[in-house]
């Protein structure tokens, strides 16, 4: 490469979450109040188990470093309530503890993955499950969801499977559709893995985010023979609203976690020891069930606003989330208008727009590959949710 830097660092592109969130932060910075619906995170304060078991971290020195995978004692608690969670069971060698799921994530890809392998995602998608992969050499296949309102369907699965396909990436409740996967389908799915010997990496860390009534469904414990050839990745980020702090985790069969521990070894260490600390403390009582419940509420009556507001509008379609705390906006109807004349091109440009002129954030879809939809995140303060979206509403106003 002419600017000296490796060909790999021409691969990885900036995220679109990181870049929307820096431009409206300077915003904020010039005195410009910007509402943010771009942000993947929680609105609330960290989980108060989380809160404590930092705090006592700090009081009782956890200071040093810990074995690379984490503390043996968190490894263990994670996996008893894993086990206890799936019915199947794990044993504490079965863990990696990282620094957030995105760790785990990306060590997986750099165990299973050589080039030239094949890793089939559901498209939208999280635009970092793409990058990953592509950064070990090895070639994202897209399976389009739009057509089937954004489920994963079995069949769609099976006529992207080639002799080249190492791994498939299911993740659920969906980042960015808010789509829970249903349990037949992913049946559907664990059966072509075992057929043709696909490795699964099943994200799960939107597992306790679901919308009233909606359940989620992991899909080891659908399909128990998956175990052997399943990564479960989940996260204290999202669930605990503790992104921050960094801490996820991995649970796999042993010869895969030996593996991201001498790659975690080699590269992080271990996740923040008091991090690791809090999430002891949270694993031990009913704390994080109560804090999830809050959560869930607080989530499902701001959706309740949200839908309300955004279903008057003929331009947006929206199917209702099921889980996490996005709504995915079909903005198809929006493009080709004209803003002062102006006509607009895709989701990027018009979320440039709805940055600067109605001063709101949210993410486009081009980002996840779908250059049709924005994503919202409805986890914002009940002020902010209406102002937000009335300043969205004058804004599609004055589309011609
Ligand atoms: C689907 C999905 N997986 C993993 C992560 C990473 O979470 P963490 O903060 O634990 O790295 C995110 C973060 O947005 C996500 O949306």
């Amino acid at each position: 490469m002419s600017n000296g830097l490796s060909q790999r660092s021409a691969r990885i592109s900036a995220p679109g979450t990181s870049s929307m969130r820096s431009k409206a932060n300077a915003l904020r910075d010039a005195g410009i109040k910007v509402i943010n619906f771009a942000a993947g995170e929680l609105s609330s304060d960290a989980a108060p188990d989380m809160r404590q078991g930092a705090i006592a971290a700090v009081h009782e020195q956890w200071n040093r470093y810990t074995p690379p995978l984490g503390n043996p004692r968190l490894r263990q608690a994670l996996a008893s309530s894993v086990s206890q969670r799936l019915g199947v069971d794990y044993d504490a060698d079965e863990i990696a503890v990282s620094s957030g799921a995105k760790q785990a994530l990306f060590n997986s890809a750099m165990v299973l993955l050589d080039p030239g392998d094949e890793v089939i995602i559901p498209r939208p998608y999280w635009e970092t499950f793409p990058t990953q992969v592509e950064l070990t050499g090895a070639r994202p296949v897209f399976v389009n969801t739009k057509g089937d309102n954004h489920s994963l369907r079995g069949a769609a699965v099976k006529a992207a499977v080639s002799p080249r396909s190492k791994a498939i990436i299911i993740n659920t409740p969906n980042n960015p559709t808010g789509v829970v996967y249903d349990p037949r389908e992913l049946v559907a799915i664990g059966e072509l893995a075992l057929k043709h010997k696909l490795w699964v990496i099943f994200d799960e860390c939107y597992r306790s985010l679901l919308r009233d009534g909606q359940q989620h469904h992991n899909l080891v414990a659908l399909l128990p023979e998956l175990k052997a050839s399943t990564i479960i990745i989940d996260s204290f980020s999202k669930s605990q609203a503790v992104t921050g702090w960094r801490l996820g985790y991995a649970c796999a069969p042993k010869a895969v976690i030996t593996a991201m521990h001498n790659l975690q070894a080699h590269t992080t260490s271990n996740p923040s020891s008091l991090a690791q600390y809090a999430a002891l403390n949270a694993l031990h009582g009913d704390g994080a069930r109560q804090f999830g419940a809050e959560v869930n509420a607080q989530l499902d009556r701001q959706l309740a606003i949200a839908t309300a507001l955004l279903g008057k509008l003929e331009s947006i379609r929206f199917s209702p989330p099921q889980g996490a705390f996005y709504l995915y906006l079909d903005i198809t109807r929006l493009l080709g208008k004209r803003y002062q004349g102006e006509a607009i091109r895709d989701a990027s440009h018009l979320c440039e727009l709805l940055l600067t002129e109605a001063r709101i954030a949210l993410v486009p879809g081009c980002s996840n590959g779908d250059p049709c939809a924005v994503r919202l995140s409805y986890s914002v303060s009940p002020q902010d949710l209406e102002e937000g979206l009335s300043r969205f509403t004058d804004f599609i106003a004055t589309l011609a």
